[in-house]
């Protein structure tokens, strides 16, 4: 009797420990439902071990200032030779980059997107994930919020830059998105969620 009471035990101690390891691999984040899993693709960002999420901001970066002189394309190789050093020294676990990305009226219709590739150039490099904002100097005649993002997607693995849904923002206002940081990877809630809204800048001028 006393060895079967023992068996009994072992055998609810093993369920329990079967019970407490199973969250590990939390079977509801496999069926989270499309919208509170904007990122099936991508990795699940999350706190780091002791707890702490560093995020770096680069703010009106305006890249492609008069291409026609030289101290433009010089002030794009300063900005990204600063931002390469920013990076190596803070290591943050997500980089921001609130607008103005580019001079958009400073740009040609044919080329005018080639500077979001200069610019995650060196986000690229180190692998961080980020997402981006736009403003009002990245709405004109020649380059829009959406082509922006368009091009940022394509060019960068780790961009969590995303566009609303049809309806929502338009072609100069679609970069309304949330990003959910999770305090551990398999958690179902996250624990902090980045919203980014676009003012839709510059949308008054209306070509
Ligand atoms: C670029 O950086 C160099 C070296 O710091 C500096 O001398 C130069 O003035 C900068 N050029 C521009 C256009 O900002
Ligand atoms: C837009 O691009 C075209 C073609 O490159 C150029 O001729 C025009 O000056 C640009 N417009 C503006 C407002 O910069
Ligand atoms: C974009 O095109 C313009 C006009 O052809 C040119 O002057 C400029 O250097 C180009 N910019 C880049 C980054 O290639």
């Amino acid at each position: 009797m006393g060895e079967n009471f023992v068996l009994v035990l072992l055998l609810v101690a093993s369920l329990v420990q079967i019970l407490v390891a199973a969250p590990v691999y939390n079977p509801r984040q496999l069926s989270l439902p499309s919208q509170l899993n904007p990122y099936p693709t991508k990795p699940r960002l999350s706190f780091r071990p002791d707890g702490t999420f560093k995020i770096t901001v680069f703010s009106d970066l305006h890249f492609g200032e008069n291409a026609w002189d030289v101290w433009g394309p010089q002030q794009d190789v300063n900005s990204t030779r600063l931002m390469r050093k920013v990076l190596a020294d803070e290591k943050p676990d997500y980089v921001f980059i609130n607008g103005d990305l580019i001079t958009g009226e400073n740009t040609f219709r044919e080329n005018s997107t080639v500077y979001i590739d200069e610019i995650v150039a060196p986000l690229n490099e180190v692998k961080v994930p980020f997402s981006s904002t736009h403003g009002n100097h990245d709405n004109q005649a020649n380059i829009t919020h959406l082509e922006e993002i368009l091009r940022e997607q394509r060019d960068a693995p780790l961009s969590y830059t995303r566009v609303a849904p049809p309806g929502v923002g338009g072609e100069y206002g679609p970069g309304n998105y949330w990003v959910p940081i999770y305090a551990h990877p398999a958690d179902f809630q996250p624990a902090l969620i980045i919203w980014a809204f676009d003012s839709r800048g510059q949308l008054m001028l209306n070509y």
